[in-house]
């Protein structure tokens, strides 16, 4: 079968664009949302911990792996693993990764873009003061109301994706460098000043102590399972984002350490959402474990408290809403460069049927909170759950697993050592033991233990 060598359209027109493409897609909803509300229940310091390691020994080899195979086959990753099978003569049955990544991105987009469009949704209630020395009631009606209405969190879902689709369609250079300019930058700072407010609203020791004291009593197998996913979910690894991101890598940079930094980018935005939100909790005595209403329901409650909070507010959501687009726009990138380089069509067509079938797997999500809120025929799962766990414990680590043990193992080590610009024989076992066993290992492991239950039960 002939394959398009003519890869993909674009270059990052710098190492230092890739990283801040690569930590656009890496940092969103995970780490502002997820991150902290998970941690919230699952004990906070403990899970802190077991996290990091999840990241560094599983997480960081997978991206490197990922990285590397786009950056050899500068194409779609489904033609990239096409290309790489082939001239490495290993089975060509490895490019089915590329096609379960496309089909991951398309469902994790349907439902990303859901809790997106709330986030926008909050940028406007925030700011017309509805928060405002709220009660309780009232944060969880907004939020209520919010879920049981179909029409318009259909429409919130409809912004969002009009708004991704745009950026997509100006391909790399117009329109994924030229959002990621400007969004990442004001991210951080953004970030910086919710962090000043919190430090200084007073709980900040509390929030620390939190994030950071351990807590064993409350680990178990499941911890180290949430943890993997979480780490798993927040870098954007298994499902081929990296290696559609990593196809458009100048050939001269430095592969490891540029994955270090956007490891540690997305870490430290994780940890510093945590620190930003949890004195917020604590300081209003609120609860820290409650779960997916922790950013949509305690944490505009916390802001209604506090002096000049509707607008500490509105800048909280805008930054979340501008983390979910450069992680969308990401979900898409697999998809649309496969199309685009396999029939050679444009990209903004593409773009637009893509956001298109998206938005209608979306409504599924969306009528999971209300119509449909009682329908589990899914393994008693509904459809949002159902294309969640689907996407994010199965398709997920399958994907990273493959990964990393394609890249160590099928790769021929010639490859690896260009590509990684390894010259030392320590540092080539030092890949090959983290990437090829250890990883690969832990993701299995993990993987055992969450589909075990499908078949016991
Ligand atoms: N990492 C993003 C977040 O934390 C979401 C995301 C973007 C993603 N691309 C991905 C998750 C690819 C898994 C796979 O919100």
């Amino acid at each position: 079968m002939a394959i398009s060598t003519q890869a993909t359209e674009g270059r990052w027109s710098s190492r230092w664009l890739f990283v801040l493409a690569a930590a656009g897609s890496a940092v969103g909803l995970g780490n502002i949302w997820k991150f902290p509300y998970i941690a919230g229940e699952n004990g906070g310091g403990a899970f802190v911990l077991i996290y990091l390691v999840c990241v560094a020994f599983v997480g960081a080899p997978i991206m490197i792996s990922e990285v590397m195979l786009g950056r050899k086959g500068r194409a779609s990753p489904i033609n990239t693993m096409r290309k790489l099978t082939q001239q490495s003569g290993a089975s060509s049955r490895w490019t089915f990764l590329g096609w379960m990544g496309v089909t991951a991105g398309v469902l994790i987009l349907s439902y990303y873009a859901v809790i997106a469009g709330w986030a926008l949704n909050y940028i406007w209630l925030t700011a017309a003061g509805t928060f405002d020395a709220a009660s309780a009631q009232v944060a969880t009606g907004t939020f209520d109301q919010l879920q049981q209405d179909p029409l318009q969190m259909m429409g919130w879902h409809a912004v969002f994706m009009l708004i991704t689709i745009w950026i997509v369609a100006r391909g790399v250079s117009r329109g994924l460098e030229a959002a990621i300019r400007w969004f990442m930058p004001l991210l951080f700072v953004l970030l910086l000043v919710l962090l000043g407010y919190s430090v200084s609203s007073g709980g900040f020791a509390q929030g620390w102590a939190f994030m950071f004291d351990f807590n064993w009593a409350v680990v178990g197998p499941e911890t180290w399972l949430i943890a993997m996913g979480q780490a798993f979910f927040t870098l954007s690894l298994g499902m081929g984002t990296m290696m559609a991101y990593g196809a458009y890598v100048p050939s001269d940079s430095n592969i490891g350490s540029t994955v270090l930094t956007i490891v540690v980018l997305d870490t430290f935005v994780a940890v510093a959402a945590g620190l930003a939100i949890f004195p917020l909790v604590f300081v209003n005595g609120l609860e820290v474990g409650q779960g997916p209403g922790l950013m949509f329901v305690t944490l505009p409650l916390a802001f209604g408290q506090l002096p000049m909070g509707a607008l500490f507010g509105t800048v909280f959501f805008v930054l979340v809403s501008f983390a979910a687009i450069t992680s969308a726009i990401s979900l898409t990138e697999p998809a649309i460069a496969y199309v685009v380089e396999e029939y050679n069509a444009k990209r903004s067509r593409v773009a637009v049927s893509l956001g298109g079938i998206c938005w209608l797997l979306g409504l599924g999500t969306v009528f999971s909170f209300n119509i449909w809120v009682d329908e589990k025929p899914f393994f008693g799962l509904n459809f949002f759950e159902l294309v969640d766990q689907l996407s994010q414990n199965i398709m997920l680590p399958l994907g990273g697993l493959l990964i990393a043990l394609f890249a160590v193992w099928a790769l021929p080590q010639s490859v690896v050592r260009e590509q990684l610009d390894v010259t030392d024989d320590r540092v080539m076992l030092l890949w090959r033991v983290v990437g090829g066993v250890i990883a690969p290992l832990g993701v299995a492991a993990v993987f055992v233990y969450t589909l075990l239950p499908l078949f016991t039960s």
